[in-house]
């Protein structure tokens, strides 16, 4: 290994909401915890953006900046080299992050009352993005079968047949079941959209987070669509960026665009934010490939740690994303008790399944994105916990 996947650094203090949270939640904890919540990494930022930064603040006054033409390549280059999609740079928005994307989507292209279709469990920010508008969240579950997930697609084109159903809100991989959709599945839920006039927003925030012997497909690649999906990308989940809120999303049509800029109005990235995304999707390749392969052995880890000591609980399989699905409904508790026995027993701080949709209930989510020291401290609880009920 080139990169340091092992440091731990401690966030404390740091303004991690994370990091706070926890605290929170247990004021008496005990010394060394690490949350497992909220999707960012515990590990150090690759060494060519901390490097390129300073490069950067060296050598740049902090004035009004936008894009450059440098920035709009490295993001075409990276979406080309990675997963084959050519982009038009026009059609590149930049915003403060893909949840303010979302927001600002449902205001554009809905009307209040209007029907926003959503897949549960998801991440939740897909209800807030619809219910800040005054949306109705229309809920297209996901089918868990043999603990894996699929989706229902009699269901899909019957809600979205319904006259007041304008958006889909979908998650490519999927948060948090982590779910990789095969091209064929995209085709199936783009075709029934486009069919009922349901306009298309792919969230593919996690779209670089792919794991051995699959492939992510870009919504708008998946079929004859023409310029009718919105897909929404960013460096954070992928380089760990999320405190540089820079995200671009991919809006193939002008008028589209500028609805969206009229409701975006003046916000956008900074400088610093821009240039650690080109500098992630130029210089960072190598990184990712060794924090990929991290992340894979940390999942393989705790597979066979829950396979060995905790049986009854069942580990989803993690095709995308670095964060671990697991069914703890044989533990026969509310969704009270398995929150109580996380967070005041095992001194666990996950996301809890039922934040993502009542689907969830029973279910736990574990970022796995960290030394695996730290995980296997954490699964050591999460067993004694379970064992002493
Ligand atoms: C599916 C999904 N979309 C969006 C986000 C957050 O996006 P941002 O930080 O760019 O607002 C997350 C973070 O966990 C996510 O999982």
């Amino acid at each position: 290994m080139k990169y340091d996947f092992e440091t731990l650094i401690d966030r404390t203090d740091s303004g991690s909401g994370k990091w706070d949270g926890m605290k929170e939640k247990k004021p008496d904890l005990s010394p060394g915890i690490v949350p497992f919540s909220v999707a960012d990494m515990e590990f150090k930022n690759a060494p060519e953006i901390r490097e390129g930064l300073k490069e950067y603040l060296d050598t740049h006054i902090l004035g009004y900046t936008g894009p450059t033409k440098q920035y709009y390549e490295a993001v075409c280059a990276w979406m080309k080299q990675e997963h084959g999609w050519e982009i038009d740079p026009e059609h590149i928005v930049c915003t403060l992050g893909v949840v303010p994307a979302l927001f600002t989507l449902v205001k554009a292209f809905c009307e209040p009352g209007d029907g926003v279709i959503v897949m549960p469990p998801v991440y939740y920010p897909f209800y807030m993005a619809a219910e800040n508008h005054n949306c109705r969240i229309k809920r297209c579950p996901l089918v868990y079968r043999d603990h894996a997930y699929t989706i229902d697609y009699d269901l899909l084109e019957k809600i979205a047949a319904e006259e007041d159903s304008k958006m889909l809100i979908f998650c490519s991989p999927h948060n948090p079941v982590g779910r990789v959709w095969k091209k064929e599945e995209l085709k199936r839920v783009g075709e029934i959209c486009l069919k009922h006039g349901v306009k298309i927003v792919s969230d593919e925030i996690h779209s670089d987070l792919i794991m051995p012997g699959h492939t992510h497909t870009v919504f708008s690649q998946a079929g004859d669509f023409g310029s009718e999906v919105i897909v929404c990308t960013a460096p954070s989940k992928t380089f760990n960026l999320a405190a540089m809120q820079t995200s671009n999303i991919v809006i193939p049509k002008k008028e589209d665009r500028e609805r969206f800029r009229e409701i975006q109005g003046h916000s956008g990235p900074g400088a610093l934010g821009f240039e650690a995304c080109r500098l992630a999707y130029t210089k960072c390749r190598p990184w990712l490939t060794e924090c990929l392969s991290v992340i894979w052995d940390n999942f393989r880890f705790a597979k066979a740690f829950f396979e060995e000591h905790l049986p009854q609980i069942k580990v989803i399989d993690l095709e995308g994303t670095y964060l671990m699905w697991l069914d703890c409904t044989a533990l026969g508790k509310t969704k009270e008790e398995l929150e109580e026995l996380m967070v005041q027993k095992a001194e666990l701080f996950l996301d809890e399944g039922y934040l993502f949709g009542e689907e969830g209930a029973g279910f736990e989510r574990i970022n796995i994105a960290c030394p695996q020291w730290v995980l296997k401290a954490a699964l050591e609880r999460f067993e004694k916990a379970v064992k002493e009920g």
